[in-house]
């Protein structure tokens, strides 16, 4: 048998997607999935190997070839531009990036400092916009620096929007949409080509709607 696909898999809020709609492609999972705080799960019966890592961690597992591929959001795409390739739209964990802010925030007008999570991706849409905007970066729990006075404005992610109502902010433009991607390392793709095509294309039958079979 060929050794097995190493899948890296993002823990937290989008990984009970990602392990539905691998179950939903017809890959039998133990339930220990969810259940054990194990960091590597080894599927023998898949021939799958699935390493657990922090969200924006997967990417790097997958660029240095010790995954050979992962589920990562498109926000850390966008942000890292890693040396992986995006073979197909999960459509799972869908939200959007956008900035947003105090209400009074867009009365006043100037609004120059930006708190992210996503430096990168904030600095090129100011640009786009033309504004001049001085980025300060956060690493989680955005929404308090407009609370405490350390930003006027946010770039982040909004899901149900929940958090902005209950701190009091408002959301002003939407950058774009997010969703889960399925990404591969670019020498595993050459390598193990039909083990992971065969991957995409049972993933993509779910995507799409189609029956697997
Ligand atoms: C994300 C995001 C927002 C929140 C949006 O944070 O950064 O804070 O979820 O979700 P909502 O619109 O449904 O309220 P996460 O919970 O991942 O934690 P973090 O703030 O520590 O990054």
């Amino acid at each position: 048998m060929d050794k097995p696909l190493t899948i890296a898999m993002p823990k937290g809020r989008i990984f009970e997607e990602a392990v539905t709609l691998l179950r939903m492609a017809g890959y039998k999972l133990p339930d220990e999935f969810e259940a054990s705080r194990k960091l590597i799960i080894n599927v023998p019966a898949e021939n799958l190997r699935f390493i657990l890592a922090k969200p924006t961690d997967v990417t790097t597992y997958v660029e240095h070839g010790v995954a050979d591929a992962g589920i990562a959001g498109k926000d850390v795409m966008l942000e890292e531009e890693r040396d992986v390739y995006e073979i197909l739209d999960l459509k799972i964990s869908k939200c959007r990036l956008a900035v947003a802010g105090l209400p009074q925030a867009e009365i006043g007008g100037v609004a120059p400092r930006v708190a992210t999570k996503y430096p990168n991706v904030a600095s090129k849409y100011f640009r786009e916009q033309g504004e001049q905007v001085e980025i300060i970066k956060l690493n989680g729990s955005v929404e308090l620096a407009p609370l405490v006075g350390l930003a006027e404005r946010i770039v982040d992610i909004v899901s149900t929007g929940q958090t902005l109502k209950e701190n009091g902010l408002v959301e002003s433009e939407k950058i774009c949409d997010i969703t889960s991607r399925l990404i591969v390392n670019p020498v595993s793709y050459r390598m193990k080509d039909k083990i992971i095509e065969e991957l995409a294309s049972r993933l993509a039958l779910v995507v799409e709607g189609e029956p697997v079979k």
